[in-house]
């Protein structure tokens, strides 16, 4: 049976692909913001998952103001690299995992989560700078992905708990899928940012610590966290750690810290970094 094995949490601020494309990582800005993904590299040479559900936001690369589902699952065998501006990431294209991938859409959808299903899409920095930061700059990319995108751009995303439940709901049809799979769960995003306004640059490091706490010492309590209260204490893009909420609910009530990582500044954000093992 495929079982989900752990749970890993990361910002994905471009400018950390951008040091990772043009060869910065060693520059006395971004070492330390790197330095907390050393471990997590080795972690994840040695673990070998086979396929990640890759929770997400795209940016209004592949959706816009045409066209915002509030959950969407990729089913296709891969994903080409956004062009953001600066032309796509020079990355590997990212492999789906087309058959898990219905399956999970195939439960989720009858575990009454309204999944939009995507078949074509290219995927932005949401999805591409975790993978470098947990894998480096590999030929080709150690593992499947399948990309769970979440609307955090235009009022309402969805709530918390929503976020939770169908974190839960994806841990029950991984756990129904025959095949043998090590499967990860990521959230990305967060943690504290405002890219804009007159609070722009807002960081926010007890609420962001509180956070990371509590995702092992009292998720009930991240369940409940109002958009008023993350729009506040986050800013407006710190919305994204809803993101989170569905690594967290899939990994249920026992699970482990093993690795930790908060540095400021990175770019315009607080840049968090958390990896949480399932105890069976
Ligand atoms: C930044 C962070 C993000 O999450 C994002 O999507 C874009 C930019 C930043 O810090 O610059
Ligand atoms: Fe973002």
């Amino acid at each position: 049976m495929a079982r989900i094995t752990a749970g890993v949490a990361c910002s994905h601020i471009p400018a950390l692909g951008a040091a990772i494309d043009n060869g910065k990582t060693h520059e006395d800005y971004w070492k330390p913001a790197f330095a907390g993904f050393d471990w997590t590299r080795a972690w994840e040479a040695a673990q070998k998952p086979d396929v990640i559900v890759l929770v997400y936001n795209d940016h209004a690369s592949a959706f816009d103001m045409n066209i915002i589902p509030t959950f969407a699952i990729g089913c296709a065998d891969e994903y080409a690299i956004a062009d953001e501006g600066w032309g796509p990431r020079p990355v590997p294209a990212v492999k789906g995992h087309a058959d898990l991938a219905w399956h999970l859409a195939q439960c989720l959808i009858l575990d009454e989560f309204d999944m939009t299903i995507f078949n074509q899409m290219e995927v932005d920095h949401g999805l591409t700078v975790p993978l470098s930061m947990m894998f480096g700059q590999p030929k080709a990319w150690p593992c499947k992905v399948v990309p769970l995108s979440v609307n955090v751009v235009t009022y309402p995303p969805p709530t918390a708990n929503r976020c939770w439940l169908l974190g839960e709901a994806i841990a029950r049809a991984v756990e129904s899928f025959p095949e043998d799979l090590n499967v990860q769960i990521w959230g990305t995003g967060g943690m504290s940012h405002q890219l804009q306004g007159p609070r722009a640059g807002l960081i926010n490091t007890p609420w962001d610590t509180a956070f990371l706490d509590d995702l092992t010492a009292n998720p009930e309590r991240l369940r409940h966290i109002q958009h008023i209260e993350l729009l506040r204490e986050t800013g407006s893009e710190g919305i994204e750690l809803v993101m989170w909420m569905i690594m967290r609910g899939a990994l249920g009530p026992s699970i482990k810290e093993l690795h930790r990582h908060y540095h400021v500044p990175a770019s315009n954000t607080a840049l968090g970094h958390i990896v949480l093992e399932k105890i069976a």
